[in-house]
């Protein structure tokens, strides 16, 4: 059944399967259907089969929108059950004109009354939002610690748990505020902390910019790779995420933190970094950022992307700013969904072999 039809997309429901793929499995959520929760659009297909899907989603859009077909591309699985369910540490809840707490409908915002979320972390599930009325609220945030401790934020207003919950990377604390940006899967940050160290390689004495630095997650890491004598200016636009990153880093004296916007910061910054780490919100860098970055001359840039489509775009200006990609995994950190975080090394074209 047609749902919706674009200039160049026509979107619609699987309403009857004829000949099912082999791939095909029952959803094991009731609300994953035609008209339900628009959260797990993959549920309805093998695990396995997911990666293969993400994959192919990322290689689609850098042929299209970077103009590199046929790029190799995995899907890495975390290290996680393998069941793709309750992973989920932070969930936002939409309340309805009744006061009941759901999850959207694809593409609307339409409230499903759920009563459950298979994907939602066992602290978040025994919470049972979606059955508790909330009348007045329009948005429940629950936000799990690596403690499994649940912070509950009603419009913004904690009204149970800390504000700010304990996560812990690679030996690393932070107190990370419940309106600063942190991975939503348990096991993204250490994963994609080692795919950024494993594709930019920082050594000692070495100068890096992470730009969307948030709580610092990647600068902490860069820090101890480049050591005392090095440097990194972490830059970040959220004032709870710098502050967060403020209480957590206050070690390490090779990092600089700038509560500013990235772009600006860009223009106003004077030295030539040896790499430079972005990891922007969906939409991208965009073409201003892109070329601020490159103008700079790092050796490398590793950009760490939840949107295939605008990394593929801002390859796509690198590409004419004078970088290519040279490298790029990509990782399973949202099971059950389409979506896929990718992280992906890009070079000065005039370099032969910079990264084995
Ligand atoms: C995807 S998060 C990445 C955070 C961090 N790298 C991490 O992995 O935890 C993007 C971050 O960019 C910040 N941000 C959004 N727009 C920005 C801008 N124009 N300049 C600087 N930071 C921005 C957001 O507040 C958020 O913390």
């Amino acid at each position: 059944m047609i749902t919706d039809v674009a200039s160049k997309i026509v979107r619609a429901d699987a309403i009857e399967i004829l000949d099912a793929s082999p791939d095909r499995v029952g959803s094991p959520c009731a609300w994953a259907r035609p008209g339900g929760c628009g959260g797990c659009d993959f549920q309805h297909v093998e695990r396995s089969a997911q990666l293969v899907l993400k994959a192919q989603v990322v290689r689609d859009a850098l042929a299209r929108h970077a103009g590199l077909p046929g790029i190799d591309v995995q899907v890495e699985a975390l290290d996680d059950d393998g069941s793709g369910l309750h992973w989920r540490t932070r969930v936002r809840w939409t309340v309805n004109s009744d006061g009941r707490p759901g999850l959207l409908a694809y593409r609307t915002h339409d409230v499903v009354p759920v009563d459950e979320c298979l994907l939602a972390s066992p602290g978040i599930v025994q919470l049972g939002i979606p059955l508790t009325r909330r009348p007045g609220v329009t948005e429940v945030s629950t936000i799990e610690g690596d403690e499994g401790r649940v912070s509950v934020v009603l419009d913004g207003r904690l009204t149970s748990g800390k504000q700010r919950t304990d996560q812990r990377v690679r030996g690393r604390d932070w107190r990370v505020d419940v309106a600063s940006f942190w991975q939503v899967h348990p096991r993204a940050a250490d994963t994609l902390v080692s795919a950024v160290l494993e594709a930019g390689r920082p050594a000692p004495g070495e100068h890096w910019w992470d730009l969307y630095s948030g709580v610092g997650l990647f600068s902490a890491f860069l820090a101890e790779e480049v050591g005392v004598t090095g440097v990194v200016h972490a830059v970040e636009s959220g004032p709870s995420a710098v502050r967060d990153a403020r209480r957590s880093l206050h070690d390490l004296g090779q990092v600089t933190l700038h509560h500013d916007n990235a772009l600006r910061w860009l223009r106003a910054a004077d030295e030539r970094p040896d790499g430079v780490v972005l990891d922007p919100p969906r939409a991208g860098a965009g073409r201003d950022v892109v070329q601020a970055i490159a103008g700079a001359g790092p050796r490398v840039v590793v950009y760490v992307a939840c949107d295939p489509v605008a990394l593929a775009r801002d390859v796509a200006l690198f590409a004419s700013a004078g970088y290519r990609l040279a490298g790029l995994r990509a990782f399973d950190t949202f099971p059950m969904t389409h979506h896929v975080e990718t992280v992906a090394a890009l070079v000065p074209i005039t370099l032969a072999h910079p990264i084995s």
